[in-house]
């Protein structure tokens, strides 16, 4: 029997070749089916049998721009293409000792992965010889990063064979592989063997048969176009068999950079190793996320230097050299003494919108509408995006609705990115993240989980301090907890990083590093900045005498030793680097730095030189153009070594340059400078100085937190703020934002203590106006508490304080608040009052919001009294004026409350508005609300399939909390129906029953 791939002869009846193990099944040249011994026409195509033998499944892997090539009659071109070939080493001696059906089963498992590694490096397979397979790049399309792609791809396959072989116990098993990039003749439309014909084949396929085992072998074409990302080592000129001149070759040894060489390391990188597994389990759910179109979380932790950031960097590369687009975001929370609100949040925004630092708002902002516009198509929905994303930024204030309703927003943005391909965040450092952005990234998996998004965090260990409830009970959550290396890969990893390194030398760093590879790099480093290593190759070489080598015992002390080598000079600049940030731009240093900015510059470059810092030259990046520590540690250690002194008047200088800028986004930057400054302060004049600009800017780091939906941050920023406050400087203002802040947290105590503080204070004062306002930010609290009279007694007492002459924005508040408290405790008459009070101051101040928040609560009183068809003529106009000007979340209250008002009279008006909120309410963020709205009604009266609906409510304070809304809720909805139907008294359930499916909380009468 003849083989149909390497044409060696076996025995008849054996169903594998004894020369190559490839299966003897005869195959269909045209399109790879199984051939029965007497067909003369392929039963799956039709056609012919007796063609050239066909590349089994080659025509899977064709992109579908082959396919419509395929339509098309053939034509023959002369394309640039690159060729890969790739065969199994030594295979038949091992398929000999093994059962041929286990041979098969790891030919096939080496012919898919081959086939799928090709296919996602944007390569077509052009046939399978035996166990060799050969691919094109180039044909039938071209990109201009073909060869860089082929020798991608071929260094996954040599990889991943050796991995099929450890799994099979073949320990044996190897690929080697050869590309060749030079001039095909193509055969367009041609999809089986022989659409490629040329010398560069015959030549690519000889370069494979020179590679060791192992080996990716490349000719010069393809080391000039791929030596951008790729790190090769010169093997010298090789003789090619029928060839009469030597060739020069390259062994390519691992991808060192995102295409065209973008982040590619100053010097040499180590080699990747010992996290091939845990690489693989990313990359796989990454695939995964794509094909299943589900978002998932993977947190990665572990202790400083481990190599967090390097697993990300591999995937990274990968991801950068694949096919298909892939959407990538990254962001980093950043090392002050507090966290910056939302800040990675806001890089993944800017990476997007390509929003660089230079950019002033007018530029940001139209970068950010541009931006907005390519992924959101719906132009209602691309307003609404933008201005909750334009906020995030800093470059609006706060649109209309509350947290729920930002963070909707800013997850449809990336869930609109996710529809266009599977989408990545990175969200590094994430021990350093305010509890907002941890709870935005929590909320991605709830609720944008139908997407294709992969959001993976890297966090020291600290983060389980901050958070021990982090990825608890989250589905699609993958916990990976890096692990000290095993002796042998720091070995690989010495070995690969450093040539001739004396085993004596390797071992004790080794010892030293105790599994952390960034020891081991530090050292290497530290020998370097020695003269003892050079770089030669992609790597380093032994050019001195290493003698006994002494290494500090701790990675602290070894960083330090370090920076101790570096000129007086490039240290300083190092330290005052330090100040300003992980990354900095030259002229945020230059801050710090007396010198012209030229020759900033130069020590900037040598700094690169010597691994203290790289230089951000990502086209994609926001932070393009920046320089920035190559570790963090090197930037904690640099800064712990100055003085207390120089440390606050540097923080003092940057805080100043930075608040020149007035850029809203930086708010809380701002305010960690001048608080970091302050501590670090010696007490005497200065310190003063430092404490004011401390406390003004924490008050307004606050205040942006709070509008960006943080108020657990907001409150800690306010309560620094008020630590540096005196009883004069307007300490009450501070409590009052502290009390608000707090009550959003659901600190009510806290937020109590702050408040009552605040109104001893105005009372004494004697400024009623002042006591007024803080007593409706009481009113509030109050309410989240159902202590309802308390809040009726003391806003009513403000209210009668401040009198006619008083501030109308304050009377207009507190009258709200008293609609409201009536409202709660079922007495609509005196709501209903309240609310006529706050909708003619609502007019007076032309406050839309306190406008549309009051008919609500005029509505729902008149409904309550018996006057349904006012209450419905009401809410119909409030849709229409919130359709036109509110938020979605005002939106979904007047449908709400339409439905309830009209669900007797009108079902079918009242479904369909149901229908309506329920959808408004999912789009703004509130699960719970639009499950309710979708409930039917538990009226054992009717039995109207009218939707049901979540009690009309105060909309503007959802935030404040869930089980203050309700019991709360419960009695509104109770009072609303009480017109018309006889209620069981409420029962004492707790107050977030009526979040539970069953038993219902809203009780048939009886
Ligand atoms: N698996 C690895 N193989 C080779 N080198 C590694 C590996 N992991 C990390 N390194 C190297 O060790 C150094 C530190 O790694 P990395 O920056 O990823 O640490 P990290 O865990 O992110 O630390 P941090 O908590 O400070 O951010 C880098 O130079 C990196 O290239
Ligand atoms: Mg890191």
């Amino acid at each position: 029997m003849r083989c149909p791939a390497c044409g060696g002869e076996s025995p008849d009846g054996k169903r594998f070749c004894r020369s190559c193990g490839g299966s003897l099944a005869a195959v269909c040249s045209a399109c790879g089916a199984k051939l029965e011994p007497d067909d003369q026409f392929c039963g799956d195509c039709g056609a012919p049998v007796g063609g050239p033998v066909a590349a089994p499944a080659a025509s899977a892997s064709r992109s579908d721009a082959a396919q419509s090539v395929q339509c098309s009659s053939p034509t023959t071109e002369r394309r640039l293409c690159s060729v890969l070939f790739v065969d199994l080493v030594g295979f038949t001696p091992l398929a000999e000792k093994r059962d041929p059906e286990e041979v098969q089963e790891v030919l096939s498992a080496y012919f898919e992965r081959a086939q799928a590694i090709i296919g996602r490096y944007g390569g077509t397979v052009e046939k399978f010889i035996g166990d060799a397979v050969m691919a094109v790049w180039g044909a039938p399309v071209a990109n201009e990063d073909d060869a860089e792609r082929s020798v991608r791809a071929a260094l996954e396959v040599v990889g991943s064979v050796a991995e099929l072989g450890r799994n099979a116990d073949l320990e044996d098993l190897a690929a080697r592989a050869g590309v060749v990039t030079g001039e095909v003749a193509i055969t367009v439309g041609k999809v089986a063997e022989g659409m490629v014909v040329g010398d560069t084949v015959n030549a690519a396929s000889r370069v494979q048969n020179m590679a060791p085992r192992g080996a990716v072998l490349v000719d010069e074409a393809t080391w000039r176009a791929a030596s951008g990302a790729v790190a090769f080592s010169k093997v010298g000129l090789i003789h090619l068999k029928g060839k009469a001149e030597p060739v020069h070759a390259w062994r390519a040894l691992r991808v060192v950079a995102e295409r065209r060489g973008v982040g590619r390391h100053a010097g040499p990188e180590p080699p990747f190793v010992g996290r091939d597994e845990d690489l693989r389990l990313v990359k796989d759910l990454l695939h995964a996320t794509a094909l299943e179109r589900r978002a998932r979380v993977v947190s990665i932790t572990g202790v400083p230097g481990i190599g967090k950031s390097r697993l990300v960097w591999e995937l990274r590369k990968y991801v950068d050299g694949l096919a298909e687009t892939v959407y990538w975001h990254e962001g980093r929370s950043l090392a002050y003494g507090v966290a910056i609100t939302f800040w990675a949040l806001g890089e993944m925004v800017r990476m997007r919108a390509r929003i660089n630092e230079s950019d002033d708002t007018v530029a940001s902002r139209s970068k950010l509408v541009a931006c907005v516009a390519e992924f959101v198509t719906d132009s209602e929905e691309q307003r609404w995006v933008e201005a909750r994303l334009a906020h995030l930024l800093g470059l609006t204030d706060a649109p209309p609705g509350e947290r729920e309703e930002l963070f909707s927003a800013w997850r449809t943005f990336f869930e609109r990115i996710a529809s266009r391909g599977p989408t990545v965040m990175i969200f590094e450092d994430l021990q350093r993240a305010d509890p907002g952005l941890v709870d935005f990234v929590e909320s991605i998996l709830e609720w944008s989980r139908n997407y294709p998004i992969l959001v993976v965090t890297l966090a020291r260990p600290e983060l389980m301090d901050r958070r021990p409830t982090w990825g608890a009970g989250l589905r699609n959550f993958t916990a990976l907890h890096l692990e000290p290396l095993p002796g042998h890969a720091m070995a690989e990893l010495l070995s690969g990083f450093v040539q001739g390194l004396r085993d004596d030398v390797a071992d004790k760093v080794r010892e030293h590093a105790e599994g952390v590879p960034l020891y081991a790099v530090e050292t290497i480093h530290m020998l370097v900045d020695r003269g003892v290593l050079v770089e030669s190759d992609g790597a380093y070489r032994v050019a001195g005498e290493l003698g006994t080598l002494e290494i500090p015992e701790s990675l602290h002390a070894l960083i330090a030793s370090r920076l101790d080598t570096l000129p007086a000079k490039q240290r300083s600049l190092l330290e005052d680097a330090a100040v300003v940030g992980r990354t900095f731009t030259t002229a945020s240093l230059a801050v710090l730095h007396s010198e012209d900015q030229a020759s900033l510059e130069a020590q900037l470059r040598e700094l690169v030189r010597r691994e203290f810092l790289s230089l951000d030259n990502d086209p994609r990046s926001s932070e393009r153009g920046q320089y920035g520590f190559v570790q963090d540690l090197i930037r904690e250690v640099a800064y712990s070594t100055l003085s207390r002194r120089d440390r606050s008047a540097k923080h003092l200088a940057v805080a100043r340059h930075l608040e020149s800028l007035a850029d809203e986004e930086l708010t809380s930057l701002v305010a960690a400078h001048y608080l970091e400054a302050r501590r670090a302060a010696p007490s005497g004049t200065e310190a003063a100085e430092v404490v004011v600009g401390d406390r003004d800017w924490l008050a307004r780091a606050g205040q942006r937190a709070l509008s960006l939906g943080s108020p657990e941050q907001a409150l800690s920023f306010f309560e620094q703020a008020l630590e540096l406050t005196g009883p004069g400087e307007d300490r009450a203002g501070l409590l009052v934002l502290a009390g608000e802040a707090a009550g959003r947290a659901l600190a009510y105590n806290r937020a109590l203590e702050h408040l009552e503080e605040a109104i001893g204070s105005y009372e004494t004062a004697g400024d009623t106006n002042a006591v007024g306002r803080a007593t409706a930010v009481l009113a509030r609290v109050l309410e989240g508490l159902y202590r309802f009279s308390d809040e009726i007694q003391r806003a009513q007492q403000a209210f009668e304080a401040v009198g006619g002459d008083g501030d109308a924005r304050v009377r207009a508040d507190l009258a709200w608040e008293l609609a409201m408290a009536h409202a709660n405790c079922g007495s609509s008459q005196r709501a209903l009052e309240w609310s006529e009070t706050a909708l003619a101051l609502a007019e007076h101040l032309d406050d839309r919001a306190l406008l549309a928040r009051a008919i609500l609560t005029k509505s729902f009183a008149l409904f309550n009294l018996g006057r349904h068809r006012e209450a419905v003529m009401l809410i119909r106009g409030q849709v229409a004026l919130a359709d036109a000007a509110g938020s979605l979340t005002e939106r979904a209250w007047a449908r709400s409350h339409l439905t309830v008002f009209v669900s007797d009279d009108d079902p079918r008006e009242a479904l369909s508005a149901g229908m309506e909120a329920a959808e408004l309410w999912r789009r703004a963020g509130y699960r719970e609300y639009e499950v309710m709205q979708l409930r039917p009604r538990n009226r054992s009266s009717s039995g109207s399939g009218a939707a049901r609906v979540p009690p009309p409510r105060n909309f503007d304070r959802t935030s404040f909390c869930r089980n203050r809304r309700s019991t709360a809720s419960r009695r509104c909805w109770r009072h609303s129906r009480g017109t018309r139907q006889r209620l069981r008294p409420a029962s004492s359930g707790t107050p977030t029953d009526w979040l539970r499916p069953s038993p219902s909380p809203y009780e048939p009468p009886t």
